[in-house]
């Protein structure tokens, strides 16, 4: 390697090594980094703060970048190629991820083990003492496999007819791999006991391209799995050198692309053992529901698309410095919460949501969705505002999601009102606000029925590891995996469900 150059990656705190002048855009693309012009400088969206440290500025980032977001240490990724040591703040990176920080009923084992909820978008890892149930350090990151596609189909599309399933797979097993080292390194007592057990949660698709079987199944009709049982490796398998060669477990999928994650989800709400009828919503980059009690679940996954997470909206942006996230009307105007105090930039799901409410109550959004007045354009705060596309690609996931909850409920001879729980897992469950998504008809149940339960694919994955012995194909047996497209009523009921309702 030509001279090394130190490059610290916060806020993960990863510390890196490359030769002098390599361009930041290639190690920072391996790390999940998006750079959606294509590196091409026009979008800005590839921003990085210096924090210690000297990154000369481009010629091209001074037209750019504004004189005070240089001054500030702002700089484009796309252009930067460091020369000598330097610690920066990835702007893509201050996405909050949700870990869980849940008390919770276990029976005492030995050693450590380790949690991992392998998300389409995110990874979280979390290492616990299993004598004590405490949580002694979290690790997270963007999932790398990102550089190759937003949302899972374009992941199997990408392994499928780019031969990409090995690329994908090492990608992620080598991501794990390093949030489990970080976890371990943290340790500070004088010999650290053995790690027990490993346990991973995720979806379908990250289910087979973790463990290297074939998602060609899954990218056409009917999208079934043939292999999605639980997957048993020891560390060294998949290229981890951790003390001990502990057993790592990916726990069972529930069919279609429903998998794990839900699985675990039933695990930390015991919606499996309820004798009420129960739901659980989990609304990411892929939108899963689920609805039942302890003799019958079903589930389905939606079409959603990743509307919630601010993808595929003009201005839409995940939840980080300069996203809005709250709308409301006072005094004839709207106030907008923004991340970090920040300047708005952009707008993530909650805030999506929330304008749209706000539109509809106060005649910026008519009911069928379009935007009156001449533009067809609503702002919000400037310079963030809605277009009509945006308000369609709400009105389409949204339906999607409804229809959904519609449709099992009618499967399982059930009305809206015999719902006595709904539990909304995943961040945007955690910051949504109820009344918010009840008003433009996304999760139509009284608010008082519905509870952010947080990351309970995490929560149910750390349950599994004080539980060796659960029997999931007991759990299996009783939930049923529907095609929701494969409904007769579906057009139907979507087409219905894409409107808002008038009050
Ligand atoms: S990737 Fe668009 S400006 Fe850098």
């Amino acid at each position: 390697m030509d001279q090394p150059v130190r490059i610290r990656l916060e806020p993960l705190g990863e510390v890196i090594e490359v030769a002098s002048g390599t361009p930041l855009k290639d190690v920072l693309f391996l790390r999940g980094v998006e750079f959606p012009c294509g590196g091409h400088g026009r979008c800005k969206r590839c921003r990085i703060k210096v924090l210690a440290g000297n990154l000369p500025i481009a010629a091209a980032e001074e037209s750019l970048l504004s004189p005070g977001e240089l001054a500030e240490g702002w700089r484009l990724a796309c252009h930067a190629r460091p020369e000598t040591a330097v610690t920066l703040e990835v702007a893509q990176w201050e996405t909050a991820i949700l870990a869980d920080d849940s008390t919770f009923d276990f029976t005492p084992g030995e050693g450590l083990g380790i949690a991992v909820d392998l998300g389409t978008t995110t990874l979280v890892a979390q290492l616990l003492d299993l004598s004590t149930g405490r949580t002694l350090a979290v690790s997270s990151t963007l999932n790398p496999q990102a550089t190759c596609g937003a949302d899972i189909m374009s992941r199997v599309q990408y392994a499928v007819l780019e031969n990409g399933q090995h690329r994908l797979e090492a990608f992620i097993r080598g991501a794990i791999g390093r949030l489990i080292r970080n976890l371990l390194q943290g340790w500070t007592g004088p010999e650290a006991p053995p790690v027990r057990r490993i346990t991973i949660v995720g979806n379908t698709v990250m289910h087979h391209l973790f463990c290297g079987i074939d998602v060609t199944p899954l990218s056409r009709v009917p999208f079934e799995p043939v292999r999605d049982g639980l997957e048993v490796f020891r560390a060294t398998d998949l290229g981890w050198e951790i003390a001990g060669d502990a057993p790592v477990n990916f726990l069972p999928c529930l069919g279609g692309f429903v998998g794990s994650d839900i699985l675990a989800g039933f695990l930390a709400t015991r919606m499996q053992e309820s004798d009420a009828l129960v739901g659980l919503i989990d609304l990411g980059t892929n939108g899963e529901i689920a609805f039942g009690t302890r003799d019958r679940i079903i589930c389905a996954s939606t079409a959603a698309g990743p509307a919630f997470e601010g993808g595929l909206i003009s201005m839409g942006m995940r939840a980080s410095t300069g996203a809005i996230t709250e709308v409301t009307a006072s005094d004839g105007g709207l106030q907008c919460r923004v991340i970090g105090n920040a300047s708005p930039r952009g707008i993530c799901g909650s805030g999506l949501v929330d304008a749209v409410a706000v539109g509809l109550e106060h005649g910026y959004v008519q009911p069928n969705g379009r935007l009156p007045g001449p533009s067809h354009r609503f702002p919000l705060c400037p310079p963030v505002e809605l277009t009509q596309g945006d308000i369609r690609q709400l009105q389409l996931a949204k339906g999607a999601v409804a229809a959904g909850i519609r449709i099992i409920l009618a499967r399982l001879g059930a009305s809206p009102s015999d719902v006595q729980r709904v539990y909304l897992a995943g961040a945007f469950g955690n910051y949504i606000n109820r009344t918010s998504a009840r008003r433009i008809g996304l999760i139509d149940f009284p608010n008082d029925v519905v509870e952010p339960a947080g990351n309970t694919a995490l929560l149910g994955a750390k349950l599994a590891l004080f539980t060796p012995d659960i029997d999931f194909a007991s759990i299996r047996a009783r939930v049923q995996h529907i095609v929701l497209s494969a409904d007769p009523n579906f057009e139907e009921i979507y087409v219905g469900e894409m409107g808002f309702p008038t009050a």
